[in-house]
């Protein structure tokens, strides 16, 4: 018969000193993120939810034009981020009403109102 222990024992191949003080500036960085939350947080409430409404929307675009707009280098992606605005809500509203013609974008934007495709030029204009 097999014996296994119960417990294994703590073991870490940098030792247990290393542990201590990594586990100690784990600490101290969660503290320091704390009170940076904190203190952002009162100008951030009112407009929390504007925010993550907008976020959402776009992430409705990740899936090919990447997180916030951020096409990976090199893939065939379109990049959103940091385009103008004026030219990416033209753009949007091209598809929509067949100015411009598209393998996907001219469904896509059928599905969002012109107040949402306006959030979303200004949202990815905004990134950088
Ligand atoms: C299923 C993939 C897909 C999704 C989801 C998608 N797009 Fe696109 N997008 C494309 C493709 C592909 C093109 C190139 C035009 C075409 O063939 O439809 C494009 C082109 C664009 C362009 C033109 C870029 C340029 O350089 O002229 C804009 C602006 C755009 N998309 C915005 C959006 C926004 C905003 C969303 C979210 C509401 C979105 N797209 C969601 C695939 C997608």
């Amino acid at each position: 018969m097999i014996h296994l222990p119960t417990a294994w024992p703590s073991w870490s191949p940098r030792g247990p000193r290393f542990e201590r003080t990594a586990g100690a500036a784990r600490r101290a960085a969660a503290l320091a993120a704390l009170a940076l939350c904190t203190a952002v947080a009162p100008a951030r409430a009112a407009d929390e939810p504007a925010r993550l409404r907008t976020r959402a929307l776009a992430a409705t675009c990740a899936h090919c034009h990447g997180t916030e707009g951020q096409a990976v280098p090199g893939e065939a992606l379109v990049r959103l981020a940091g385009l103008p605005q004026d030219y990416l809500l033209s753009q949007l509203m091209a598809f929509r009403n067949g100015q411009r013609s598209a393998t996907i974008m001219h469904q896509i934007t059928r599905g969002y109102s012109q107040e949402q495709l306006e959030t979303l030029a200004a949202f990815f204009a905004a990134q950088r």
